[in-house]
């Protein structure tokens, strides 16, 4: 059955799925693989601002006077997590040049699948911003939990979390351990294996963005 949750928006566009055949394949090489990160990133993006607020104002044409739409409201903070967040970071600026962006380091625990964070530096007014949190996968939802909790602890009211992947456990934990936060995927995967590895996923997408495998 179709995880059915009006929080998780599936984005199955037929050119995201299309693409997402070509980065599930372990034969598709890094470059082709951060270039398909960041357009998934792009477009997965314009589905998480759909909801943007705008504003009226009037603008000159050649021919006359009208009446055109502006984005107003909140300004936007991308949140990378870590390595792999990195990847989708230029997709999303390539639509809205202006965010500013903050990183959160997470490494995930190879034996225990907590992550550990080491690392945080995000925009002086990151309060008054929504944040789309980027990170190609959702397998435990540990990671992901974690940003969320740092962002709402450092006052964000609106976040959204952009995966590429999730797994069904992944987005019933961070939709428990966060009663606002909305995520968006472009695939909902069977499960994890005993690695806590996404299914049948992709393999390990830091690794496959920054070529640190052989
Ligand atoms: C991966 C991935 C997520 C996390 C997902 O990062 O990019 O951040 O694992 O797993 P979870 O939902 O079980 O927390 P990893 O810790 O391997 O670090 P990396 O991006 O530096 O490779
Ligand atoms: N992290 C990854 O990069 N891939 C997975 O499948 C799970 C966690």
């Amino acid at each position: 059955m179709p995880y059915a949750n009006p929080r998780v928006t599936l984005v199955d566009h037929p050119l995201v799925q299309h693409k997402m055949g070509i980065l599930r394949q372990s034969a598709t090489p890094t470059s082709q693989f951060r270039t398909l990160v960041r357009e998934l990133a792009h477009i997965e993006a314009i589905f998480a601002t759909a909801d943007l607020e705008t504003e009226s104002y009037e603008v000159e044409t050649p021919i006359c006077r009208t009446r055109a739409k502006r984005i107003a409201g909140p300004k936007l903070a991308i949140v990378p997590i870590l390595r792999a967040g990195m990847g989708m970071v230029d997709g999303v600026l390539d639509l809205v040049p202006s965010a500013r962006v903050g990183v959160l380091g997470m490494q995930r625990n190879e034996e225990t699948h907590e992550p550990e964070p080491y690392y945080e530096k995000v925009p002086v007014d990151v309060a008054s911003r929504d944040c789309l949190v980027v990170d190609p996968m959702l397998a435990t939802g540990g990671s992901a939990i974690a940003a969320v909790k740092l962002l709402r602890e450092r006052g964000v009211a609106n976040i959204k979390v952009m995966v590429l992947v999730a797994a069904p456990v992944g987005l019933d934990a961070l939709l428990a351990a966060d009663s606002d936060v909305h995520i968006y995927t472009c695939a909902i995967d069977e499960g994890l294996n005993e690695a806590a590895y996404i299914v049948p996923g992709l393999g390990d997408a830091g690794d496959r963005i920054f070529g640190t495998v052989a």
